[in-house]
């Protein structure tokens, strides 16, 4: 049965500041899903920018500049981002575009026209740091009380609209225990759960005092967060009409940072439901990405540099390193040294020498020529699965997994060169079994391009390339990972250079 079209999306990222390496996490995690999906079928990949909100227009204030200007300059460190990580979305969506603006307003009119919108008082508090409302029973300390967050909030009295949130609780629970996995993973599902249990107000969906923001009808503009949940349906052109929408929505998968799980499993769902539109398929909030176990801040001065980390690493490396380090889902603490320790072992140990040395030995033994495959080879039945498997893992949203099965094919074609020797069978002039492991070195440097492709697509394609069948990778698992297809008579050549060249400590800074 053909698959569904795949679509999957980013949160759109606030242009309050400049992009830290969480935020090219779910990037990069999106761009390694699309890539995948892409090999087997139709796939839309939408990231983008939350340009509006107090947040953006404080920021753009504090630097002197109309929001405008100030979101039009940052966009493009964003977009410079995705460049420098080779994340290749199909659409990149800013919320000042009109494409997006004139959509919110007609949803917020069908909210009217449905009578899920009404006219109040907020009387509360409100962070601009999380754009949240909250209820002054909520705070903790006076503060936000978002563990992660705890500024300082601010009071506001408003005459606003409210989307009648409260009303969809019960659907909403109802849909959380008929669909066990629609948020993922477990955590994020089990809070959400408790959180409808606890009850569900309406939400405040404008701020009357605010001009930054999609001016709505009558006055004041949309609340930043509804305007940016929007985003997911705007790009697909749902306001037009637009074909994309009918073949992509509901979203197959959307990755977010747990932190943000409330917006996209309660409040998303029930607005998509006020306009009879379905909730996306799943939502997976990822976990946060810590720097030696503390959170990522400027004022701690411990910020991992994305631009930076891919200039010393390469990007492939930075890629790897945050798709492989943890399962994905869990929190974890990352160092530069982390990141050099696993380009020096897994890639350029494992990886890159497994490479070198096979195409040396091609070489050298046989002019660089690919020699026949036998028919049979211990190797090809062992991994006869791991196609199947690696995609099981994509499906499953298994990131790390879907590494950790191909670095068993890598370790196996590491230990066939020392058991088999490939030198000594050259010297006793043993040709067959020569040729056989010439063969299965090849044939597995072919499957690993393939398989890394999605994580690390340069790196892949330069491997690819080395092996000389002059096409180019993308083609579908499940018809070209068939071992043997690589064909007798392939000219390969060995790499220039390491694929990985080693990266030495970097020398402790001089003392000032
Ligand atoms: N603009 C909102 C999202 C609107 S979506 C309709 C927003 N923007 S953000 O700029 O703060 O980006 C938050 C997202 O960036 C997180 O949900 C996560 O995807 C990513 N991350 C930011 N910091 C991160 C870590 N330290 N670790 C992992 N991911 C992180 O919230």
């Amino acid at each position: 049965m053909a698959e569904r079209p795949f679509y999957v999306t980013t949160p759109i990222y606030y242009v309050s500041s400049v992009p830290h390496v969480g935020h090219a996490y779910t990037s990069i995690a999106a761009d390694a899903l699309a890539r995948f999906h892409r090999t087997r079928g139709p796939t839309y990949f939408l990231t983008g920018t939350d340009e509006h909100g107090q947040k953006v227009a404080q920021a753009a204030a504090a630097a002197g500049m109309t929001p405008q200007t100030w979101t039009d300059q940052l966009v493009e460190q964003w977009k410079g981002l995705c460049r420098r990580y080779n994340v290749e979305y199909d659409d990149f969506i800013r919320t000042t575009e009109p494409r997006h603006s004139d959509a919110v307003v007609l949803f917020f009119e069908r909210l009217k026209e449905r009578g899920d919108v009404y006219l109040g008082k907020y009387e509360g508090w409100y962070c601009t740091n999380d754009e949240t409302f909250w209820l002054e029973a909520k705070l903790v300390d006076g503060r936000c009380p978002n563990p992660e967050c705890r500024r300082e909030v601010q009071w506001l009295s408003e005459d606003n609209w409210f989307f009648a949130l409260s009303k969809y609780r019960d659907r909403l629970l109802e849909y959380y225990r008929a669909n066990p996995q629609w948020v993922r993973p477990e955590r994020s599902y089990n809070e959400m759960v408790a959180t409808l249990e606890g009850g569900l107000e309406d939400l405040c969906i404008s701020r009357v005092n605010l001009e930054w923001g999609v001016p709505l009808p009558g006055g004041g503009v949309m609340y930043v967060w509804l305007d940016a949940l929007l985003n997911y349906i705007t790009a697909l052109g749902w306001a037009t009409g637009d074909e994309k929408f009918a073949t992509f929505w509901p979203a197959r998968v959307q990755l977010i940072g747990k932190e943000i799980a409330r917006f996209h499993t309660i409040i998303w769902p029930a607005m998509l439901w006020a306009l009879d539109l379905p909730a996306p398929e799943t939502v997976f909030a990822h976990g946060w990405i810590t720097i030696d176990g503390e959170k990522m801040s400027k004022s701690k001065g411990n910020v991992i540099e994305p631009f930076a980390a891919a200039e010393r690493f390469g990007a492939d490396s930075v890629r790897y390193f945050l798709m492989r380090e943890a399962p994905f889902g869990t929190d974890f603490s990352i160092s530069l040294e982390k990141i050099r320790k696993r380009h020096n072992t897994d890639l350029g140990n494992d990886l890159g020498n497994l490479a070198r040395r096979s195409l040396a030995m091609l070489e050298r033994y046989r002019g660089g020529i690919v020699p026949a495959y036998s028919g049979t080879s211990e190797i090809a039945s062992r991994f006869a699965d791991l196609p199947a498997r690696v995609a099981a893992r994509f499906e499953a949203l298994d990131l790390r997994g879907a590494l950790e099965d191909t670095w068993e094919l890598i370790a196996a074609l590491n230990r066939a060169i020392d058991d088999r020797r490939p030198w000594e069978l050259a010297k006793r002039g043993e040709d067959a079994a020569l040729d056989a492991i010439l063969y299965d070195l090849c044939e597995g440097l072919r499957w690993c391009a393939h398989l890394l492709a999605p994580f690390m697509p340069v790196k892949a394609a330069e491997m690819y390339a080395t092996l000389g069948t002059g096409d180019e990778l993308g083609g579908d698992w499940r018809t070209d990972l068939v071992w043997g297809k690589l064909a007798a008579g392939t000219r390969a050549r060995p790499a220039e250079a390491g694929l990985f060249p080693r990266i030495e400590d970097e020398p402790p800074a001089p003392a000032a």
